[in-house]
């Protein structure tokens, strides 16, 4: 990706003049507008924590609402340590045709799923990204500008763990985002993920609700579950916030084998207690975030804020 898209700027290291840079800004930030005006819903899974299982309840939550018929996007924001291409079994690099516009085509993995993560444009996957706050912030709003995400209805995006750079940079240039929080029941992880709920509070995003992900064990002999952890801390945690608790989801040994193969758990036909759970954590995600319901006509507008039914004005609004 360039660091510049300015079509007059010769500065090689990014860094062009302050008008260059501010018409560059200007006509991204009206890109910006143009594709996320055609999605209806954005969603942020997100978690104080690693390893709780964000890619995988973002990765099954975009399949689960594409089999619904949904046009989905799901765009990996983790950049030190993106996943989802794998986890999808996607390693082809993107190099489809560039729209007429001239932006970038997502993959794609089926009809309704669309992809995007960094991992797809490295040379070497296995180089690590050494990147600081601005060059992501860059890179995340070009996953939104540059890239032909057409019209959706859901954008799923799987941030990394705790409130960094990416979650930031989402909060900014999404106004409309809501969070999906995501917990596991230890209260070690609990404490984390309050964080994660205070950080929605303080950048006023919405929250759809908290999932309790590895909560309880399906014994892979037998098929029931196993309480090898305490479970129920995500619903405590969701009751304290006063936000809607999404489910829980067991730990089942089938997820792993899914991820780790990129046939991802709700696209491997499997059954069980864990698939039942991840459905009714479908369900009550589209009763929390319906399509119809959160539409609006175009990105930037919050009806939230004290602009009411114009753009916000953020020189002017508190929000
Ligand atoms: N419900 C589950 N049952 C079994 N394994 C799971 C479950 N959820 C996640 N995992 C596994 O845990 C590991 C970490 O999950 P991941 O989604 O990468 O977490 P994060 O994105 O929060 O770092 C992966 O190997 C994944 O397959
Ligand atoms: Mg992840
Ligand atoms: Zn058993």
């Amino acid at each position: 990706m360039s660091k510049c898209s300015s079509s007059g700027c010769g500065s090689k290291g990014g860094s062009c003049g302050s008008a260059d840079a501010n018409a560059t800004i200007a006509q991204q930030n009206m890109a910006i507008n143009a594709s996320l005006g055609r999605i209806k819903n954005k969603i942020l899974v997100m978690s104080g924590k690693g390893g709780v299982g964000k890619s995988t309840v973002s990765v099954n939550l975009a399949i689960g609402l594409a089999k619904k018929g949904h046009k989905v996007g799901l765009m990996d924001v983790d950049l030190h340590g993106p996943d989802i291409v794998r986890m999808l079994g996607m390693d082809g690099p993107l190099n489809g045709k560039h729209s007429k516009e001239g932006k970038m085509p997502p993959l794609q993995y089926n009809d309704n799923l669309r992809v995007i993560s960094l991992e797809s444009m490295m040379e070497n996957r296995d180089d690590p990204v050494i990147w600081r706050g601005p060059l992501k912030n860059q890179a995340i709003r070009q996953f939104i500008a540059d890239v032909d995400w057409g019209d959706l209805d859901y954008l799923i995006i799987d941030a990394p763990p705790g409130t960094g750079d990416e979650p930031m940079t989402v909060a900014n240039t999404i106004k409309d985002a809501n969070a999906l929080v995501v917990t596991t029941p230890q209260s070690i992880a609990l404490a984390d993920v309050r964080k994660s709920l205070n950080f929605c509070k303080i950048v006023k995003m919405r929250i759809i609700g908290v999932v309790e992900n590895m909560s309880g064990f399906i014994c892979p002999h037998c098929d029931k579950p196993v309480d090898i952890f305490k479970t129920g801390g995500g619903e405590k945690l969701a009751n304290e916030f006063s936000v809607p608790f999404l489910g829980r989801i067991p730990v089942d040994p089938k997820v792993v084998i899914a991820g780790d193969d990129g046939t991802p758990y709700l696209s491997s036909g499997a059954k069980g207690l864990a698939v039942e759970a991840f459905e009714a954590f479908l369900a009550k995600v589209m009763k929390e975030q319906p399509v119809k319901a959160a539409a609006i006509p175009m990105a930037g507008l919050n009806s939230s804020c004290g602009c009411g039914s114009g753009p916000c004005n953020p020189d002017t609004c508190d929000c």
